[in-house]
């Protein structure tokens, strides 16, 4: 579905992607990418969104150059992305903002809607709060479920867990491991272990370059992530 070849990345002068290559595939649940602070794990979900431009390489999307595609184009082909940064409206309320979700669409959304509020009740009991009163947790699930709204066949979660109490990261990651059931997800994370253990397959970034991948369990079981990542 997604295939990026040799792909480099650029933010002005400085180059923060190179060579990078990675692959989702339609029967894949969960693909994760995991790598330290500035290892250009945003940078490259950005790519395939669309929002920065390659410098060199290529991104194939279910089937076309991603290049020729707008962020709004590669949003309707069905891949979808929770930004670090979230950018919830938070003058709206909560039921404007997973509408907001749905602008791409041409279709009837409100079947969407219904499951939505199925995955997250909490957002249908605050459907009419304004999304900046939310608490963390539930800002969290709104950013996940205005993202369902645009109905992707690929899911992006970039460190969806961070600033989470633990008891509330696990939940997080139970609502993804039922999400991979009907979609794709691509999940970037710091909780390496919880990352990789629920990835078919996985890939570790570093300094702008892929430094090992494999299945989820491969890459647990590889020294080089044990000793970097898993202490
Ligand atoms: N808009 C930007 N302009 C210039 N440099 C940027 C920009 N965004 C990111 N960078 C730089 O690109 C590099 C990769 O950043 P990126 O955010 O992709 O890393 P990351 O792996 O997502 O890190 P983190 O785990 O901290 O989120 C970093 O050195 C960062 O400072
Ligand atoms: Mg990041």
């Amino acid at each position: 579905m997604i295939r990026v070849t040799d792909v480099d990345v650029a933010y002005g002068d400085l180059q923060v992607l190179w060579d990078v290559s990675l692959e989702v595939r339609a029967d894949d649940g969960v693909v994760a990418l995991v790598g330290p602070n500035g290892a250009g794990k945003s940078t490259l979900l950005r790519a395939i969104s669309g929002l920065v431009p390659v410098a060199d390489g290529r991104i194939e999307l279910f089937g076309e150059d991603a290049a020729a595609l707008r962020p709004d184009e590669i949003v309707r082909r069905g891949f979808v992305q929770v930004p670090e940064e979230r950018h919830l409206f938070d003058g709206m309320t909560v039921r404007e903002n997973l509408r907001m979700g749905a602008y791409t669409r041409t279709d009837d959304p409100t079947a969407t809607l219904r499951d939505v509020y199925d995955v997250f009740p909490v957002l249908e009991e605050r459907a009419t709060q304004a999304a900046g009163t939310l608490s963390g947790g539930e800002q969290q699930m709104l950013a996940i479920g205005r993202a369902l709204m645009a109905d992707p066949t690929v899911l992006a979660l970039d460190e969806l867990s961070v600033g989470l109490a633990p008891q509330l990261a696990r939940r997080t990651f139970d609502t993804i491991a039922d999400l991979s059931e009907e979609l794709t997800v691509v999940l970037v994370e710091q909780h390496v272990d919880e990352a990789l253990s629920m990835a078919d397959r996985g890939y570790v970034l570093e300094n702008g370059r892929i430094a090992a991948s494999g299945t989820g369990e491969e890459l647990l079981a590889s020294d080089r992530v044990r000793s970097a990542y898993l202490g």
